[in-house]
């Protein structure tokens, strides 16, 4: 069986548990008052550059950002984000329960990032004032996208400038982004503060953490809100120390990037091998920038290579998502690529 489902069907990676392991000592103070829990804050700081940034370990993606949102918004709130992203299609409405009603908006671009014009439509339609509609307060942007695709800094940047001029906060859904900081070649901080981003939900489990991530507040106000959201939510947890050292370490040494280069590394090899089977009707429905493609191949090519053991995700008969991961050996490529190229040709 080859694993391409998704990265979230990876292991933990040996460095996380390492960190566990070592965080496994004598006692220590619960609900993250704990050492590790302080130098995950100093950590944070110097990773991104951001002298006062703060930072709250949560166990889900989902948390982190209908937490982190809840804490921009007020009920009556709308957040704007792309009609693909996770938050609108695949939480449940998380971000609604939590923030006592706010609503979620798509706007729409191509390569499932938002298009500025889009954005601006969207605001400068807005019945402000007016009770009887959602008021835009926060803007939530993904990176990766949920089609892999990457925003540049300076994208984001002129995003968040639209968002300021209407005073919305912006959010970074963070649930891959070391795959984009990674793929960019950037400071962690071009893709977030510096760029005009307040909130960010920094997901660390699918790179190989175990059930660990964080919101990371540049704002203090939100940041504020954020100490009694997540006690409330039940996200301050007692043995807070383990999951503050798997984020730690995730962050230190460049761990998190080296992961995310891995799983980005091993989807251009496998992308080079798809792109030479154009002939027999193999396509990349999207532009692949971390370690997620979208492929369309023929449906009978499809059937027999997941009969011969290559897992992937279906969107549909003839369209799949594969997701590498810090866990994707060279191995599974060549081998992924051979059982591809095999199916495909079979069914010519
Ligand atoms: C872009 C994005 N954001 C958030 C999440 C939510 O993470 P979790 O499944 O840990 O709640 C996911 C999960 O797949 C995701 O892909």
């Amino acid at each position: 069986m080859i694993e391409l489902r998704s990265d979230n069907a990876a292991g933990v990676a040996p460095e996380i548990l390492a960190a566990v392991d070592a965080a496994n000592t004598g006692s220590a103070l619960a609900y993250g008052g704990d050492e590790l829990t302080a130098h995950l804050q100093e950590v944070v700081r110097s990773v991104f550059e951001h002298p006062t940034a703060r930072v709250f370990p949560v166990t889900s993606g989902t948390a982190a950002n209908s937490l982190a949102l809840s804490a921009s918004t007020p009920p009556w709130g709308a957040v704007l984000c792309h009609e693909s992203a996770h938050i609108i299609t695949a939480e449940g409405g998380a971000t609604s329960l939590f923030s006592g009603g706010a609503v979620m908006r798509g706007v729409g671009g191509p390569h499932a990032l938002i298009e500025p014009d889009e954005l601006r439509a969207a605001l400068e339609s807005v019945r402000w004032g007016d009770p009887h509609e959602s008021q835009p307060s926060v803007l939530s942007l993904t990176l990766p996208s949920d089609y892999g695709t990457v925003y540049r800094p300076h994208e984001i940047a002129a995003l968040t400038d639209i968002a300021r001029e209407f005073e919305l906060r912006v959010h970074l859904d963070g649930a891959r982004i070391a795959n984009a900081v990674a793929a960019l070649d950037c400071a962690p901080a071009d893709v977030t503060w510096r760029a005009g981003v307040d909130v960010l939900s920094l997901g660390a489990t699918k790179n190989g953490a175990l059930s660990a991530e964080a919101i990371v507040a540049f704002d203090d106000r939100i940041a504020e809100e954020l100490v009694y959201r997540t006690k409330r939510s039940g996200h301050v947890t007692s043995k807070m120390r383990f999951q503050s050292a798997q984020v730690a370490a995730y962050l230190t040494d460049g761990l998190w990037l080296r992961l995310a280069g891995h799983s980005n590394q091993r989807m251009a090899e496998l992308v080079a091998e798809l792109e030479s089977l154009a002939s027999y009707g193999v396509r990349l429905a999207e532009r692949v920038d971390v370690n997620m493609a979208f492929v369309e191949l023929p449906a009978a090519a499809l059937d027999a290579a997941a009969d011969a053991g290559l897992l992937f995700y279906r969107m549909d008969e003839t369209s799949i998502r594969l997701v590498t991961s810090w866990q994707t050996t060279a191995d599974d490529v060549t081998t992924a690529a051979a059982t591809f190229r095999a199916a495909v040709a079979a069914d010519a």
